[in-house]
């Protein structure tokens, strides 16, 4: 998704089609967002195609509120504006943790928030360390290279080394992931929406299933897998159905939001050097830089929860079951919330920004997620000195992921003898 900023090209948002993917590759949602948040941030869309109407909520105050509310904004009926009928039920329903609520929702979580808190996984520096300089260093003899490409693999690298995945498997979940949300690019479909999804779906349960099976019975293993497997729910063990939908959540979590953070560090290194050149000198900036620089790519574009009983938001009355949308990205630019949000600021103070949302379902990942770019931080301002760009950048179609397809460029080294400065904070 095009990340633009004001003075912004005239849009047409009376009838804004929010779910339609090719928005998200070739149009201005960062636009119609500035719009919406204006003139009607609380919006009922109707596809008007029998599709069933929405709410698109666009201001950072009411996406807090929504998000937080989980006894009256549900995540039992889905999270997603997707393909499938808004209105029909939820398979996962109750059964996966992003499509439960609490109580049960934290029987599901607690285990796994052990095991990824940033004290867990602190022991990932190191292993993430070396996938980032394998993915750096050989592109410093001045090759182009694809960073939107290279940075699909990088969180498959860390979360399949957590979840105990075969290797041999990476490449093609990585891939398989990334059809379940851009099911409609013509890179990644494989023939309608639907059956796309279903192909890549029906795939990927199928490596968790061999996954489950291979285990020994008796001995769950202490990796996330593992950890799901020595579960209660219901009083007895999570089912086979329950293991595979709550390790594709984990996995489509991870695969889809954290190269898109990745690569737009990377742009932006290239558009403010000045920045990228502070927190090289100033290792303190660098959370903040890492922090900027999720506010800014705001990769999950929209999560989205049903109201459980008629109630007001932003001057509109949402009615029980109607699904509202939230809206991440726009939140993350709200002038109510943030001083010039257009600015590319590491120094920003407060940055409360919701790129891993707010409240029961804050990103469970958050900590691993931002170790992740840190790391590649680090090695970025150690062994860059440079990004330029080398091609056109291609965005993804998907309503759900703000994201890049392409994005060609040549990184230039830094001098060879240069000390290794590896932040402290
Ligand atoms: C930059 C990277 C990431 C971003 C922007 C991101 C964004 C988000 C957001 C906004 C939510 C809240 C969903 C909701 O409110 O319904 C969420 C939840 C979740 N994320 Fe992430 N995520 C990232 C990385 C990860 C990683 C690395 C993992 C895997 C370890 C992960 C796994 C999950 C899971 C399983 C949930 C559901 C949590 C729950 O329902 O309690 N995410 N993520």
């Amino acid at each position: 998704m095009r990340i633009s900023c004001p003075p912004f090209d005239p849009v047409h948002c009376d009838d804004p089609d929010l779910l339609d993917s090719a928005f998200y590759a070739h149009g201005d949602p960062h636009a119609l967002w500035a719009r919406l948040r204006a003139e009607n941030p609380v919006y009922r869309c109707d596809p008007g195609d029998g599709r069933e109407p929405f709410w698109v909520v666009t201001r950072h105050q009411d996406v807090s509120r929504v998000l937080r509310d989980y006894e009256t904004f549900s995540s039992r009926r889905g999270t997603m504006l997707c393909i499938v009928d808004l209105s029909m039920p939820d398979i996962a329903s109750d059964d996966m943790m992003p499509d439960t609520d609490p109580p049960r929702h934290r029987q599901l979580r607690e285990p796994l928030n052990r095991a990824l808190t940033p004290r867990a996984v602190s022991e990932q520096k190191e292993p993430i360390r070396e996938i980032v300089r394998s993915v750096l260093r050989p592109a410093l003899d001045g090759r182009t290279i694809d960073i939107a490409q290279e940075a699909l693999m990088f969180p498959m690298a860390f979360t399949g080394t957590l979840m105990g995945l075969p290797q041999e498997h990476w490449p093609r979940m990585a891939e398989l992931t990334t059809r379940t949300i851009a099911y409609d690019d013509p890179d990644y479909s494989t023939g309608s929406p639907t059956s796309t999804v279903r192909q890549a779906h029906h795939e990927l349960f199928e490596f968790f299933r061999e996954e489950i099976s291979r285990r020994v019975p008796t001995d769950p293993g202490t990796d996330l897998i593992g950890i799901l497997r020595s579960m209660e729910l219901d009083e007895g063990p999570l089912s086979e159905r329950q293991l595979i939908l709550n390790c594709y959540a984990l996995l489509l979590g991870a695969n889809v939001t954290t190269p898109h953070a990745l690569s737009t560090m990377v742009a932006l290194m290239g558009e403010h050097p000045e920045q990228f050149r502070m927190a090289r000198e100033d290792p303190g900036l660098r959370a903040g830089c890492v922090r900027e620089v999720l506010r800014w790519s705001s990769p999950a574009s929209h999560f989205m929860r049903y109201a459980t009983r008629d109630v007001d938001l932003g001057g509109g009355t949402i009615r029980t079951d109607e699904p509202v949308s939230v809206w991440l990205g726009s939140a993350n630019r709200d002038e109510r919330a943030f001083d010039d949000p257009y600015r590319f600021d590491i120094t920003r103070h407060p940055n409360r920004h919701l790129a891993f949302g707010i409240g029961p379902h804050y990103c469970i990942g958050a900590g691993l997620a931002q170790l992740g770019l840190r790391v590649f931080l680090d090695e970025l301002l150690d062994l860059v000195a440079e990004v330029e760009p080398a091609g056109e950048v291609a965005h993804l179609a998907s309503n759900f992921v703000a994201g890049y397809k392409s994005m060609p460029v040549r990184l230039v080294p830094r001098h060879r003898n240069a000390p290794t400065v590896v932040g402290s904070e």
